[in-house]
């Protein structure tokens, strides 16, 4: 198991914005109460901790012990959630499961073996789910400033291997060509506001400015992207439209 986010689980829990409430009540209807859920790639449980209320029981996997003992710290007050350190080459040595979800986290895993695995464990009405910033995610308003900082770092940005960048092959065109071709799309729209703080600590929740990647260099950088950050926008204040896509994957009827 890789360590691709290496120090950046407090950032990543207390800054990545989370997928929103009608994204998770989405997934609730869509799993049903009586229903257990495979959070794969559940980071610090930004599904895992506000799909539990809804359903029977869900187990969150990822293979970075940072995030899970984020997620653990976050969930202390909510009982239903088993963490499980492990990733999507562990299906099969995984609880059984009703449905699965991936947050943001399709893009790091080997998406058709995993469809295909997913296609033997999961029951007949077992559903993929998908949630995330979907096929146009548009640029954050800080993100020009951002790049130039990242450029004088020598950071990336560094791809996942199975992300739409560095294949040209959408997860939706991924799952059209696998056993789990019958989607639904829904995007959900918010409008989010950050200050500076919030917008430095996103960057240490991303693998390719994680605190790790930057070594000793970190406070180098943090001071980089606060002075870079407010001479371009002396407000300190960013607001944008976060769209949330919950893509519903079911098997094909026969
Ligand atoms: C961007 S975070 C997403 C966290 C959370 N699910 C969300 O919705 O925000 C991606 C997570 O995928 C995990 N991950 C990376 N490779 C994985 C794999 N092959 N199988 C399962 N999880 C993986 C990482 O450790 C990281 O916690």
């Amino acid at each position: 198991m890789t360590d691709l986010f290496g120090g950046a689980a407090p950032y990543y829990a207390r800054y990545r914005a989370g997928h929103g409430e009608q994204a998770i009540e989405h997934l609730a209807t869509t799993f049903g109460p009586d229903s257990s859920v495979l959070d794969l790639g559940c980071g610090p449980g930004t599904v895992a901790i506000p799909l539990a209320r809804h359903v029977r029981e869900v187990t969150a996997v990822d293979p970075d012990e940072e995030m899970l003992a984020e997620g653990r710290r976050l969930a202390a007050e909510v009982p239903d959630i088993r963490w499980l350190r492990g990733d999507s080459t562990m299906l099969r040595t995984l609880p059984p499961f009703d449905h699965v979800v991936m947050g943001r986290s399709f893009h790091w895993m080997d998406r058709r073996t995993v469809l295909a695995e997913l296609d033997e464990l999961l029951p007949p009405d077992g559903v993929v789910a998908l949630v995330g910033p979907g096929r146009d995610p548009g640029e954050d308003p800080w993100e020009p400033t951002m790049r130039r900082v990242r450029a004088e770092f020598g950071l990336g940005p560094m791809r996942a291997t199975n992300s739409y960048q560095a294949t040209g092959e959408h997860h939706h065109d991924v799952l059209a060509t696998s056993p789990f071709r019958d989607l639904s799309s829904t995007v959900y729209e918010r409008r989010l506001a950050y200050d500076l703080d919030a917008v430095i600590g996103l960057q240490l929740s991303y693998s390719f400015s994680a605190p790790a990647h930057l070594g000793d260099r970190l406070e180098a950088f943090t001071d980089a992207v606060r002075k870079a950050l407010l001479a371009s926008n002396p407000s300190g204040r960013w607001e944008h439209v976060e769209a949330t896509e919950v893509l519903i994957a079911r098997r094909a009827p026969a």
